[in-house]
């Protein structure tokens, strides 16, 4: 071959690969430098409010990941699940998954308030929620990274939605790969992005029929580790109250680091959806699972990776949605007398709790 063209060949081969690996998909359209110019101090006065709420309230970190998590399944990271019920809402706070267990929604509306003195109408709320898991991961000991920016909020909320795409604490191995498939992620993402259990509280209500009754068999979960049997079923005897809280992770419960992983080696997830990624047996998340444990770097990388790629899920961007003023209300809404729509017609959909 004359040695020109194969030059011409070769260039033109490498073009292709670096079109075709440049990021023209969705998550091209957020940015880390967003409010560079607009709002340059946003993720330290996020950082302050959750730094002193923290010294008071460890678990806020925790449940500002979570928060994260439950937007971004539903419509998207669109800050969807902060819309409270108005005659024209039907909140996703009232979905199975939300109602009474998430947290923090009061911090949420001072983190907006301190956001809005600095930079009035230009950070959305979906764009806190995504700083404030970075920022919590952080203040917990765990990996920071650059937050890609400039999501909008939507106009729109969807119970049952929430109802349908948030996996239940009881869901399976096959379930939990469906629900995270469905949302574009693979296994590495699961069980990557399951680490974040290694902060953070669950109820009695999540976990007890593990304790007592699992699968309607009448006895234990089997896969239970028995010391931590008798631990989980000291602090929540068979029909006492369901709001009682246990670590997520035994071991350190405020710090997030990958001992939720050696956990699950030794049998000891809180959940039956955690402990699923290990004992399931011949499947491919056990060797992620023991890779993740022998190596924290490792997963402090992966989870990075995908939690970007969580908040990218159907984000709104450019002239679409809006940067809510009041994280609770779509922007000009009558928060009055005709607020408060019923839920009846909401509940149909099927909770996986
Ligand atoms: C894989 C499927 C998952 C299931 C079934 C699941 C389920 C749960 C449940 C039932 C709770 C306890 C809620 C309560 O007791 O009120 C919880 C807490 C938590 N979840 Fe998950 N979760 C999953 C994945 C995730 C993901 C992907 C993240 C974030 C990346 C996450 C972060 C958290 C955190 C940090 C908490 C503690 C919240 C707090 O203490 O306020 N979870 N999860
Ligand atoms: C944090 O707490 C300190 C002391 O209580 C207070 O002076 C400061 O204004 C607080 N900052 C924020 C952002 O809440
Ligand atoms: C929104 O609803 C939550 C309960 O889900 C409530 O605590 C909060 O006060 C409401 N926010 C506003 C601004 O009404
Ligand atoms: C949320 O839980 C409360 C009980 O704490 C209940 O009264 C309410 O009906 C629940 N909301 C929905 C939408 O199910
Ligand atoms: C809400 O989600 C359901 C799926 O659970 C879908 O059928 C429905 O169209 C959605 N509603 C709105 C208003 O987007
Ligand atoms: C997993 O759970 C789903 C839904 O509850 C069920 O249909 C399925 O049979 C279960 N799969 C396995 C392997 O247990
Ligand atoms: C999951 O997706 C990431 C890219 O987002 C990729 O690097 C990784 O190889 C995938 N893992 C699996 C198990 O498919
Ligand atoms: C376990 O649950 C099933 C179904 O709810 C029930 O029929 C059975 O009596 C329970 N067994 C025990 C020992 O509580
Ligand atoms: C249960 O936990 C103990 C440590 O408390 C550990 O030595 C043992 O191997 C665990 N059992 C199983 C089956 O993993
Ligand atoms: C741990 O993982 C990191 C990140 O992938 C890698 O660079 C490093 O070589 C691994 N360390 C060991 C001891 O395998």
């Amino acid at each position: 071959m004359n040695p020109s063209l194969h030059l011409t060949v070769t260039a033109l081969c490498c073009l292709v690969v670096v079109l075709g690996g440049l990021p023209f998909s969705s998550d091209a359209q957020l940015d880390p430098s967003f409010y560079k110019t607009s709002c340059p101090n946003v993720h330290s006065i996020v950082r302050e409010v959750l730094r002193n709420v923290s010294k008071t309230d460890p678990r806020i970190l925790a449940s500002f990941i979570r928060l994260h998590f439950h937007d971004c399944f539903v419509q998207g990271c669109d800050a969807s699940i902060l819309l409270n019920d108005t005659s024209t809402i039907v909140s996703e706070q009232g979905a199975f998954p939300n109602n009474n267990s998430i947290r923090g929604l009061d911090v949420v509306n001072r983190i907006k308030t301190a956001v809005e003195n600095a930079c009035p109408n230009t950070v959305s709320c979906a764009d806190i929620l995504a700083l404030s898991a970075e920022i919590s991961s952080v203040l917990a000991n765990g990996p920071d990274w650059k937050v890609p920016l400039g999501r909008r909020d939507s106009l729109t909320a969807n119970q049952s939605l929430a109802n349908a795409n948030l996996p239940g604490p009881s869901s399976n191995l096959t379930t939990l790969k469906s629900f995270f498939s469905r949302q574009g992620l693979n296994t590495t993402d699961l069980v990557a992005l399951s680490g974040a259990h290694t902060i953070g509280r669950g109820q009695c209500q999540f976990f007890v029929n593990r304790l007592y009754n699992f699968s309607n068999t009448g006895n234990p979960d089997p896969t239970l580790n028995t010391t931590y049997l008798q631990t989980l079923q000291a602090l929540c005897p068979n029909g006492g109250p369901g709001t009682t809280l246990a670590n997520l992770d035994l071991t350190t419960p405020n710090t997030f680091d990958s001992k939720y992983y050696s956990n699950l080696q030794v049998q000891k997830g809180l959940f039956q959806s955690d402990q699923e990624l290990f004992s399931t047996s011949g499947s491919d998340t056990v060797a992620i699972v023991n890779s993740f444990n022998n190596n924290q770097t490792l997963f402090f990388e992966k989870f990075k990776a995908s939690m970007i790629k969580m908040g990218n899920i159907g984000v709104l961007t450019g002239a679409q949605g809006e940067i809510r003023k009041q994280c609770n209300f779509v922007n000009g809404a009558s928060v009055g007398l005709d607020s408060m729509v019923t839920r009846e017609s909401s509940q149909d959909g099927v909770s996986s709790y």
